[in-house]
């Protein structure tokens, strides 16, 4: 496509979301060069029905994109132009989230905050570039918890100019769902007890809408998996049993290739890992991949099931280092300190204090059921965790930190609860750069952190992208609950 054309088409998309109030430069982020052209996309947010679960299980109503779990797998390469026209055939206002891809503030579909939701029968036109290569994906941001947790997210990759070699590539959404005995979705969206705990944990586990059957491979063959956590709540720590998965990218940014420690890939709520897998078992053997990351929860996700002839007999030796984004480099001696504590939750200092500090830490067996009822009463909807003291009501929010733009920050966060939070913000990707005092290892670019209970992690990132962004919680129900703020970029 010409440059002449693609003005056009820059025209007619400044007409169609005049209502957003678009503004479609990023300034401050360093772009590639583009790749002429852009891609249209058209997404439709409506009530359908899902195979989540084999038969003689009926068909689960689910809230689609385009009719499907997950919504449709969105594909670029870097450097492309995306043009997405939503349309919102649900009862309820939605958005839609583009999560991890760094795009101007008016196109990152926070509902009022970066734009009107958009009302039922409405449409919204989504347009920004493939700044990034990697694996994203996108969801609303309205109401999240239920949205997301009815079906409603889809898988955007976006392909570097020159992939590393492999025989396949496979991307796997995980979601995690609460059915019913009759395989529909149990109704109790944002109850107190998920709220407080660690969120909405279902009971069926999906790769890619459905029970996962056992998956063919053969002896010899190197897979890229893109692995994308698409539940509200689940975390999970994936042992391939037997393979020595290689991460090459995580939150879909390159990382030092490396395998993970303990061997087990752990992916909290809205992350995603990139790895290699080198399928080095016997022809015909079978190999489980398992779930560990709850203690006394494990479970089998899938089998990987090899083939009876072997592909190759020796693994490839083909290079798997990934070429980096255009991300800028965080100062991190001249940055400016920022601290942020979480708070709050069953067995957290607000609990805590309302008990008079009667209840033992670790525990909360000994609560008699009036009283559980009392505290949830009192705890129901906003205010369970707390960001800096504050919890959030809504998406248009003071913001608790001003970041001066193009500027070097470092955000040390303290976990002051006793719960995992996969800590999310928009619009930027940071480095990761200590646990608990300790550099770690890889300094691995991310858009969620995972916390563990009480852990301290700093991130170091220039804030390059101008607005005000969310920063929250992506345990769905812990946001609802508060965990939530915006950081602005001046
Ligand atoms: Cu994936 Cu604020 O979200
Ligand atoms: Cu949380």
């Amino acid at each position: 496509m010409s440059p002449m054309t693609l003005a056009l088409s820059r025209r007619t998309l400044l007409k169609a979301c005049a209502a957003g109030a678009a503004s479609l430069s990023m300034p401050g982020l360093m772009l590639p060069a583009r790749a002429a052209g852009v891609r249209e996309f058209s997404l439709r947010a409506a009530p359908g029905r899902a195979r989540l679960v084999p038969e003689p299980h009926g068909e689960t109503p689910a809230w689609c994109y385009n009719e499907t779990v997950p919504g449709p797998e969105i594909r670029v390469r870097q450097g492309e132009r995306l043009r997405i026209t939503v349309e919102n055939g649900l009862a309820e206002e939605t958005t839609v989230h583009w999560h991890g891809l760094r795009v101007p503030n008016a196109m990152d579909g926070v509902p009022h905050l970066n734009q009107p939701p958009i009302a039922p029968g409405g449409t919204f036109v989504y347009e920004f570039d493939a700044v990034d290569a990697g694996t994203f994906w996108y969801h609303p941001h309205q109401r999240s918890f239920e949205q997301v947790g009815r079906g409603l997210y889809g898988p955007l990759i976006v392909e570097e100019p020159e992939p590393p070699k492999v025989d396949r590539e496979l991307v796997w959404v995980l979601d995690d769902w609460r059915l019913t005995k009759s395989a529909e979705i149990s109704n109790d969206f944002g109850n107190g007890h998920d709220m407080s705990h660690n969120g909405r944990i279902g009971n069926t586990v999906t790769i890619n809408g459905r029970v996962p059957d056992a998956r063919p491979v053969r002896s010899g063959e190197r897979i890229r998996l893109r692995l994308i956590n698409a539940a509200n709540a689940r975390i999970f720590s994936l042992d391939f049993q037997g393979h020595t998965p290689t991460v090459i990218a995580l939150d879909g940014q390159p990382v030092t290739p490396h395998a993970p420690m303990g061997g087990l890939v752990v992916l909290g709520p809205a992350m995603r890992a990139d790895i290699i897998l080198d399928m080095m078992g016997e022809p015909g053997s079978r190999v489980s991949v398992i779930d560990r990351f709850y203690r006394d929860l494990e479970y089998r996700l899938v089998d990987l099931a090899y083939g009876e002839t072997a592909f190759r007999d020796t693994m490839p030796d083909w290079p798997i280092v990934l070429p980096a984004n255009p991300l800028r480099e965080p100062n991190v001696a001249a940055a400016l300190r920022h601290e942020v504590i979480f708070n709050g939750g069953m067995m957290g200092g607000m609990v805590m204090a309302e008990m008079g500090g009667s209840m033992g830490e670790g525990t909360s067996r000994g609560m008699g059921g009036g009283m559980m009822r009392g505290m949830m009463g009192m705890m129901h909807g906003n205010g369970i965790w707390f960001v800096n003291g504050k919890a959030a009501e809504g998406h248009v929010l003071d913001p608790m930190l001003t970041l001066e733009r193009d500027g070097s920050h470092v955000i040390a966060m303290t976990n002051a609860t006793a719960w995992h939070h996969p800590i999310h913000l928009h619009g930027h990707s940071f480095r990761v750069i200590s646990r608990n005092g300790e550099p770690t290892p890889h300094r691995e670019w991310q858009d969620t952190v995972l916390m563990a209970p009480r852990e301290k992690v700093e991130i170091a990132f220039v804030a390059d992208n101008p607005g005000d962004w969310m920063f929250h919680c992506h345990i769905l129900e812990h946001q609802a609950g508060g965990m939530m703020g915006v950081i602005r970029v001046v």
